[in-house]
Formats: C-alpha cells, sequence, structure tokens
C-alpha cells in the first residue's frame, strides 16, 4: 500500500511530539499487557519507534523488533536505538503485509496509530497470527470512530466491530477493548 504521507519533517516531528504522551501515553500498553521481562515484542508499523523506544528501554531483557514498510522510518529508529544503547532492538524493513521474521517469533504485537491506514487490514492480521506464538497477545490501538477533536474524519477511522470482526477473522481469540484511552480504540486478540 502507498504511502502517501511518507517522510515528511513535519510528520516526524508530529510522531516525535511530546504532547502524544499527554494522551497516548505507551506505558499504559504495558501495563494491561503485563509483559514479561524476557519476551519478545513486534512492532508493526513502528514509525520512529515512539511505542518500540520505550518498550525496548523498559524491559532491557526483552528483544524489540521496530517493523515499518518505509525505508526512512526504519533508519531514524535504528539511529536512535543505537544512540541510546538499546541493543535489544532490531529493525525491519517490511513489506505492506509481510514481515521477514519466522513462525511463532512473538509474545506480543503492537499496532500504534496504522489500523486506519490500511486499506485491506485482513492480509496483515493474519501474517500477525503467524508471526505471534500461540497464546501470544496482538494489541491494536487507533484512533477512536468518534467526533472527539482528536481522531480523523469519518471514513479515516475504524469502527470497533470491523476491529473485531478482521481479528476473528484472522484466527484471534478472546478479543477484548481496553477502557485506557481518551482518543483511541485499544483492543487485543489472542493467537
Ligand atoms: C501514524 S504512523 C504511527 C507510527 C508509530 N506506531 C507511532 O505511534 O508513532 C504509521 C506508520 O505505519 C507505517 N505503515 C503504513 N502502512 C503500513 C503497513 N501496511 N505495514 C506496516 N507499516 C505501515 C507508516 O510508514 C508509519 O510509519
Amino acid at each position: 500500500m502507498a504511502d502517501t504521507l511518507g517522510m515528511d519533517p513535519a510528520r516526524i516531528e508530529r510522531l516525535r511530539s511530546p504532547e502524544r504522551l499527554e494522551y497516548f501515553h505507551p506505558d499504559r500498553i504495558w501495563e494491561v499487557l503485563k509483559p514479561a521481562p524476557d519476551c519478545t515484542l513486534i512492532d508493526i508499523g513502528s514509525g520512529v519507534g515512539f511505542l518500540t523506544l520505550p518498550f525496548a528501554d523498559r524491559y532491557p531483557q526483552s528483544k524489540a523488533y521496530g517493523c515499518d514498510i518505509l525505508e526512512g522510518m526504519v533508519g531514524l529508529l535504528r539511529e536512535d536505538a543505537a544512540e541510546r544503547g538499546l541493543g535489544n532492538l532490531e529493525t525491519v524493513l517490511m513489506q505492506p503485509n509481510s514481515v521477514n521474521l519466522p513462525d511463532d517469533t512473538a509474545d506480543f504485537i503492537v499496532m500504534g496509530q496504522l489500523h486506519h491506514e490500511l486499506d485491506v487490514p485482513e492480509p496483515l492480521m493474519s501474517e500477525c497470527k503467524r508471526l505471534l506464538k500461540p497464546g501470544g497477545t496482538i494489541a491494536i490501538i487507533d484512533w477512536a470512530d468518534a467526533d472527539n477533536g482528536k481522531s480523523p474524519p469519518v471514513g479515516r477511522r475504524v469502527p470497533v466491530a470491523d476491529m473485531q470482526a478482521q481479528l476473528e477473522d484472522a484466527g484471534f481469540g478472546d478479543i477484548q477493548t481496553h477502557d485506557v484511552y481518551e482518543f483511541h480504540t485499544f483492543m487485543t486478540g489472542v493467537a
């Protein structure tokens, strides 16, 4: 899928903006997922690492993969991880529905503010199922389907029912939503 926003410097600045922490703090995700310290996490659509960097920093015994379709994003994340001395963070330049990692790699997959950018999410959901160990958890956090002053307009946001159906179709179970963020839907499913 084409990423029409690409590596626009204003976009990079937005993704790195500390203001995001006020309403989308990554710690809230780990409080729900409760990862074991030595777990493996894959961040799909990692961008410059808004989720991956704090995860790798907080869980130094873990393995974190930051995956994105844009070489520029992956490059910036790799540089930042090296500067911070995060040897447990690896970057992967992925194809739109394909990550070059083995089956059953991860305990957790996170997708932050990616879902609304996917034209056809189903193939990526199936790829996530392949990448997760049996019993592993996918966490999709995306703009809520509501007029809340932050979410994109109708048509560019994903209804909860659609997200749930896509996870079910890909074979995920125990699907739950978590009332954690004011402006985001937070949904988990178990592989
Ligand atoms: C809005 S940004 C969010 C980045 C990061 N998760 C965050 O919260 O800061 C969406 C990212 O997903 C990437 N992306 C878009 N389509 C993708 C796809 N099909 N597979 C993987 N990444 C994708 C974009 O290149 C971009 O870096």
